[in-house]
Parts: C-alpha cells; structure tokens; sequence
C-alpha cells in the first residue's frame, strides 16, 4: 500500500474540484469525495474522477431506516468507488442492510465497496457525547462498541480518530480497516476537528488509510504537502 491518503476534496463545485486536481499536480491520486460536492455533482462526480484515475472514498455517512440503507447502498455499490459509510449511531440492523445493499447492488465482476462505519466524528469529544448528545459512556469505549458492532454486522472498518486504531485493531482484529481523518501536519491549524494526530503518527498507532482536507488543500503548496505526508506514511513500518 503506498498511497494510503486519501485526499478530502471539500469543494462546493466539480469546477473548483477540478481546477485544484489540475493546477497542484494531483491527477490520479485516492481522493474523498463528501456531502458538499456529491450533492451538487451528484454520481457524475465519480465517473468523471474515475475518468483521471482517481480511487475514491464516497463520504456520505449515511444513517436511516435499514431499508433506506440497503436500497441506497445497492444504488451506491454500482458507482464502483473503493470506500462508503455510515454511521455506528444508526445501529447493527442497519448495519447490516448496508453491507446486504453493497453484496446485492455490486454488479457482477467488478469489486465490492467496503462498508466502514463511522465511530465518533473526529469533531466531538467527551463533552459533546455527555452534554450534548446524552451518552454517559466513555468516548473510547463507544468507539470501541460501535467498532465491534460495526464488524459483527459484516463491516470492512471504521472511520475513528488515529488515537483509537490501536485499541479498534486490538479488539476486531488486525484485517479490519481503519481509516482516520483528524490529520494535520505538525505545523498546521487544528481548525474544528479536536482528536488529531499527524500523519507519522497515526501510521506508527495503526491507521491503515489515512483522510486529510484542509492541512493539503489550503496550504501554499498543496503537491508538496501531500508528498510530505505521504513520505511520512510510508517511512512507518507497521
Ligand atoms: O479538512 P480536514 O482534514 O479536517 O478534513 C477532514 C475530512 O474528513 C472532512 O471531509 C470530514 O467530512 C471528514 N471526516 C471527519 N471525521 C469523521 C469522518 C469524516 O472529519 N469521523
């Protein structure tokens, strides 16, 4: 695995997407594709950036009845995009709807997208999960339970801060995925995400694949930050 980031391609248009991708050199490399482009794009998003060779990560944290999963994910399974999710919040049933969506809408010979669940979005901490949200739990023990749910219901990994992919691997296994977004470089803004880590880091505590936004695509020199992390990554040896 040597590109392990995904780069979060936050932008309001395909345009501005596009001109970015093209300006800084990024042609061709996995990229995360969220609410803000897909719902102005929609899927003609994906099979344009398929068009330049780009893996995807379809970041559209889905949370709904299971039967509104699984008829979303089996529409979604035919995009061919590498990653999708939901959120643990909306519990194993639907789960499991989802991962049933991706086996029966995933057309014969082409991959199957891994299902990852989202744990706790990298934005809260404990006192949004007590205060705001009314979960007495710890945070690292929710992750931990929706980790677990998330893979006794079928599913590939989960999306978590780079700080709980140790305790995730140590309970659901080495093979399960975990992808981790709250990365910022050792020099940049933390903006609004609160568990963060920088990309060393979170390879040497066990991220298998790596999301990052803001600290690439707002900085001066977008390609450069982005060889820089991925030399980061791939000089962990795990
Ligand atoms: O700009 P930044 O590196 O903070 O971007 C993080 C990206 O990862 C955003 O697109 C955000 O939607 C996403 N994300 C997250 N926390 C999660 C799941 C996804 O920040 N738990």
């Amino acid at each position: 695995m040597n590109k392990p980031i995904y780069l979060a391609l936050d932008f309001p248009t395909w345009e501005q997407t596009n001109d970015f991708l093209q300006k800084n050199n990024l042609e061709g490399i996995p990229v995360k594709v969220g609410m803000e482009l897909f719902y102005r794009e929609g899927p003609d998003v994906i099979k344009k950036l398929q068009a330049q060779n780009h893996s995807i990560f379809l970041d559209l944290k889905l949370h709904d009845i299971p039967t509104t999963i699984y008829k979303s994910m089996r529409n979604l399974a035919e995009l061919g995009v590498d990653f999708v999710n939901v959120h643990g919040l909306g519990g194993a049933d639907m789960i499991k709807a989802a991962k049933q969506g991706l086996v029966d809408g995933t057309p014969h010979g082409k991959s199957q997208p891994k299902l990852l669940v989202v744990t706790i979005l990298t934005s809260m901490n404990q006192d949004t999960l007590t205060n705001q949200l009314g979960i007495p739990h710890p945070l690292a023990e929710m992750v931990t339970h929706f980790s677990k749910m998330g893979k006794d219901q079928g599913a590939d990994g989960v999306v978590c801060s780079a700080h709980e992919a140790a305790k995730i691997k140590s309970v659901c296994g080495d093979d399960f995925l975990t992808v981790t977004p709250g990365i910022r470089l050792a020099d940049t803004n933390s903006n609004d995400q609160q568990r963060v880590a920088t990309p060393k880091l979170a390879k040497q505590i066990g991220a298998d694949y790596l999301v990052i936004g803001r600290s690439i695509t707002e900085a001066e020199n977008p390609k450069q930050i982005y060889e820089q992390a991925l030399k980061e990554c791939n000089n962990v040896n795990k």
